[in-house]
């Protein structure tokens, strides 16, 4: 398992229950190795808020209790030891001026540069490496991995080109980049003697201009070795030019760090590890196979489904959860200051809390929807012994999310549906497509409970003239019940769905000499509600199809032949479509509405509330 960033340690730093419990849930799950999130080295330097720590002796005793909770499963656990340098949120969280190879790198959060770290200040550093690890092995901790890769935190910075701009002995040259990394491994494994495995966490290649290149790795792995790691985990890319390859995003290859593996192989006889999009158990089988790595490491994967490698052991691919690369859990929500979660998995961190029980007793549950909130809803009601119905108005399952997978790159969204589609199956759940639910549908079933899940509608005329027939409803565009338009179009709504029909018009009208498409939207940028990396990537599609994207721009009303546009389409939100709330406490049946139909949102809060409904009955 890939270290993640989950923030749940406590305010200090300790280990908490609820990180004991996620692992132990990985480990009981069948992961051979976790490799733990970032461990800090300095107090001084927290990563995030409430990242953990082992900075001082006292902190021992809580990763005590969790190397106990993974290894009463027969697992290992590396934590993973970094001071963050430049990416340490110590100007805000410490107050502190956070430290560099190189001064004036900026911190993308605390929007602070670092200050050089002189010469001196590094052998402490360098020992507090060392203390951390031999703290690490009275822990429990079956090894450590330094995080030395993505030209990221203070080592991986110092072996960075690209941010290493020093002229003295721990710059320069190759040699001296690699100072600083070597003088710390050589220290751990003094303080830790020999048989305590370190892992060097590194880029095969960081593809950015100015950054190290697979040759140059190649010629610097051997002398690692020689320093004393003991296995390379290799991923790619650098911050900040290149960090989607550090966290890829739905739509990119599956196993893309592959070749920095195979290749590193060629050249070190130590084992050598492979992250980035493995997401499905045979792939990795595939990798391990063809010799292309001697170990396959999962990050979202199991953040997903912690039971991936149990299900994988006994065949059961079908049930497991898949990752999709969305970012909405894992990344957007911590962003945004709430916990880390998982589109498809809303237990990530509360899992002795939200282990399922059986209900006390069965009752009769009457789900309308079958999009992401309906199916999970309904296959939760079901796992609990509860008698579940499903009624779909159209004759496909996966509602919204359907027209989602549709914008390129993201078909991969479909595995979604069908894992919930499965997973509601195998509970017992009786699916009725084609079946509308009606207040006369309601009266002849009488359930006890009914669950919500009917979805949205695109907003409705919210400026003046958009009742024209040029202006298009972008769902309709996606969904391919109208003709895609061609001409200068205008799409009003720069967010996901805005951007994602803009690319899907111009990717069409490419090279036709006279379709061109601009998005206005009104915040001060678009795709704001999107995962950074894939937005990234977006808006890179889109500036090679000479999109103009126009922020800060309202649209005050559509006239004819206004602001010369042939075509407005619309992607402006949606509002709930809740027709059964009422009818059914009328008839005095409990209700609960989940996901669009309470308020439109992405489908992470669509899943978790099904979840939580067919929890909570
Ligand atoms: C939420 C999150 C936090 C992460 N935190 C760390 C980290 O602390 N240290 C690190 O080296 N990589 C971190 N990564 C990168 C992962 O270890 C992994 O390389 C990446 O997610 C790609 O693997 P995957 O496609 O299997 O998820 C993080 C990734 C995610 C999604």
């Amino acid at each position: 398992m890939a270290p993640m960033a989950t923030d749940f340690g406590d305010d200090e730093g300790r280990v908490s229950q609820k990180l004991i419990d996620y692992h132990a849930a990985r480990a009981r799950g069948g992961v051979g190795l976790i490799i733990m999130e970032v461990t800090g080295i300095d107090a001084l330097f927290p990563y995030m808020p409430r990242t953990v720590g082992l900075w001082s002796d006292d902190l021992i005793p809580g990763y005590r209790r969790l190397t106990d909770a993974v290894h009463a499963h027969g697992a290992m656990i590396f934590p993973q030891v970094a001071h963050p340098g430049p990416d340490s949120l110590c100007a805000l969280l410490t107050g502190v001026e956070a430290v560099g190879p190189t001064a004036g790198i900026v911190n993308d959060i605390t929007k602070t540069a670092c200050r050089q770290l002189a010469a001196d200040e590094i052998p402490p550093i360098v020992e507090q490496y060392a203390r951390t690890a031999r703290r690490a092995r009275e822990a429990g901790c079956d090894g450590i991995e330094l995080h030395a890769a993505h030209g990221y935190m203070l080592l991986g910075s110092f072996l960075s080109p690209v941010r290493n701009r020093r002229t003295d002995a721990y710059g320069g040259s190759t040699e001296g980049m690699m100072r600083f990394p070597l003088e710390v491994i050589r220290a751990v494994r003094a303080m830790v003697g020999p048989g305590f495995p370190i892992v060097l966490r590194i880029s095969g290649d960081e593809m950015v201009a100015g950054g190290r290149t697979l040759r140059e790795t190649l010629d610097i792995a051997p002398i690692f070795v020689e320093a004393g790691v003991d296995a390379f985990h290799v991923s790619s890319g650098a911050y900040p030019d290149l960090s989607w390859r550090v966290i890829p995003p739905t739509g990119t290859p599956f196993g893309l760090n592959v070749h920095l593996s195979a290749a590193l192989k060629q050249v070190v006889d130590v084992p050598v590890m492979v992250v980035g999009r493995i997401t499905d158990p045979r792939q990795a089988e595939d990798i391990l196979c063809r010799g292309e790595a001697d170990m396959t490491v999962m990050g979202r994967a199991l953040l997903a489904d912690p039971d991936l490698p149990v299900k994988a052991a006994e065949g059961r691919f079908d049930e497991i959860a898949p990752c999709i690369g969305c970012g909405l859990g894992c990344v957007v929500a911590r962003e945004q200051g709430a916990d880390t979660t998982c589109l498809v998995n809303p237990a990530v961190g509360r899992e002795a809390e939200t282990a399922l029980v059986p209900a006390d007793g069965p009752r009769k549950v009457l789900v309308a929807g079958g999009g992401p909130a309906g199916l999970m809803a309904a296959a939760v009601a079901a796992e609990r012994g509860h008698s579940v119905d499903l009624f779909e108005r159209t004759q496909t399952l996966g509602g919204l999310y359907t027209l989602a997978s549709v914008a390129p790159g993201k078909q991969e969204l479909t595995l979604v549906i069908q894992y919930l589609h499965g997973r509601a199956v195998r509970a017992g759940v009786r699916i009725h497509l084609g079946s509308e639910v009606t207040p006369q549908l309601l009266r002849r079933e009488s359930p006890d409970v009914v669950i919500v899940a009917t979805g949205s509608k695109p907003c409705g005329p919210v400026l003046p003239g958009m009742d024209r027939p040029n202006v298009l409803c972008a769902r309709e565009l996606v969904a391919g019940r109208i003709p895609l338009p061609t001409g200068r179009v205008l799409v009003a709504g720069g967010g996901t769905v805005g951007l994602e029909v803009a690319e899907i018009i111009a990717e069409a009208g490419r090279g036709d000499g006279r379709t061109s498409v601009r998005v206005v939207e009104a915040r001060e940028e678009v795709g704001m509600d999107m995962f950074s990396e894939a937005r990234t990537l977006l808006l890179e599609r889109l500036e090679a199809l000479g999109v103009e994207l126009l922020p800060c721009t309202r649209l005050a009303s559509i006239s004819l032949g206004g602001a010369g546009f042939d075509w407005v389409v619309a992607a402006l939100g949606a509002e709930p479509l809740d027709t059964l709330s009422a009818p059914a406490e009328e008839a005095g049946i409990e209700v609960r509405v989940v996901g669009d139909a309470r308020q439109p949102r992405q489908a992470v809060a669509a899943i978790a509330e099904g979840f939580e409904a067919g929890r909570s009955i």
